[in-house]
């Protein structure tokens, strides 16, 4: 690991050197095993030479991986999953607390091959919002952001679906990404497809082994490991009548991971 860092009141990034990771694409996921608590689903926030992860830490794993410090080892699987795909010229991105970390990456690459982006960044309160400094460069290169807090402490007071029909009425989008509460997601979701705008959204469920043997992330016909986490209208729709609902329940392979293929990764490799 090269360093953890705080970069919010409630999340850390951590950056590592692995090279699978270095060629991943936005909205891919790794499994971090953290040694006698979990094994945990992280999104990729950066990718590049170096690649991080944005950990809230809310358990037991979360917690001990956000204890670690530079020069520690991690043990990653993966990159896995479906991630975005970039489409159209004109984006906006809605990220609700750590579903904001998929989506820098996501808008790194859209800005860099040319397409206009409005990245909605949404969260409690100000100090909550993961990865505000790299937000603040990617305005420099002429991402349009757009804060959203709870208590009112940053940009619109409210919540992230709140300022989504003026900015629908005042621009044109071709497609929308988004990543974050299930409950914001739906809202979303409705929202695209009464303004005929394509979706693609990352959802979040239980997921253990990761790679389509255990069942623990079904939702409706897909596995969120394998066919997601990033999902399209299409499969979207399928969810209509699902949303909320819990997933199977998860543990149904036991043994996991310790015969899995991780990568030891530790400062310089
Ligand atoms: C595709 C995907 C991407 C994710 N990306 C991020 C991210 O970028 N940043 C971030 O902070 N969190 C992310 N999460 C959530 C993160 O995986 C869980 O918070 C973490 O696994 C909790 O582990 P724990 O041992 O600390 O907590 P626990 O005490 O075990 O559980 C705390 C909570 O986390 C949930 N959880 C526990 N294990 C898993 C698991 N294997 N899969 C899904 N949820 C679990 C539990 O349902 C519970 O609500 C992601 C989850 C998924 C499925
Ligand atoms: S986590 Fe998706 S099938 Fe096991």
């Amino acid at each position: 690991m090269e360093s953890v860092e705080r970069d919010s009141n409630i999340t850390y990034t951590i950056r590592f050197r692995d090279e699978a990771c270095s060629k991943a694409e936005p909205g891919q996921f790794v499994m971090i095993w953290v040694p006698s608590e979990n094994e945990c689903p992280m999104s990729l926030s950066e990718i590049g030479a170096l690649a991080a992860i944005t950990v809230r830490p809310v358990g037991r794993g979360t917690e001990k991986l956000c204890k670690k410090k530079a020069g520690e080892t991690i043990w990653v699987r993966g990159p896995y999953g479906r991630g975005f795909a970039t489409k159209g010229y004109s984006n906006l991105l809605v990220g609700g607390g750590t579903g904001i970390a998929p989506l820098m990456p996501l808008a790194e690459k859209l800005v860099e091959s040319g397409r206009r982006v409005t990245l909605i960044l949404a969260g409690q309160t100000a100090d909550t919002i993961p990865l505000l400094p790299r937000a603040r460069r990617l305005e420099k290169q002429g991402v349009e952001l757009i804060y959203v807090t709870e208590d009112g402490s940053l940009g619109f007071k409210g919540v992230a679906t709140d300022p989504l029909s003026n900015i629908l009425k005042e621009s044109r989008f071709d497609q929308i990404y988004t990543c974050g509460p299930e409950e914001m997601i739906k809202k979303i979701y409705y929202i695209a497809k009464a303004n005929k705008i394509p979706i693609q959204a990352s959802l979040e469920r239980y997921i253990k082994c990761s790679i389509s043997l255990c069942g623990s992330c079904a939702i409706g016909r897909y596995l969120v490991c394998r066919d997601g986490p990033v999902f399209d209208e299409k499969q979207l729709k399928d969810f209509e009548s699902i949303w909320g609902k819990p997933a199977l329940k998860p543990g149904l392979i036991k043994g996991f991971p310790t015969e899995l293929p991780f990568r030891k990764i530790h400062k310089g490799a």
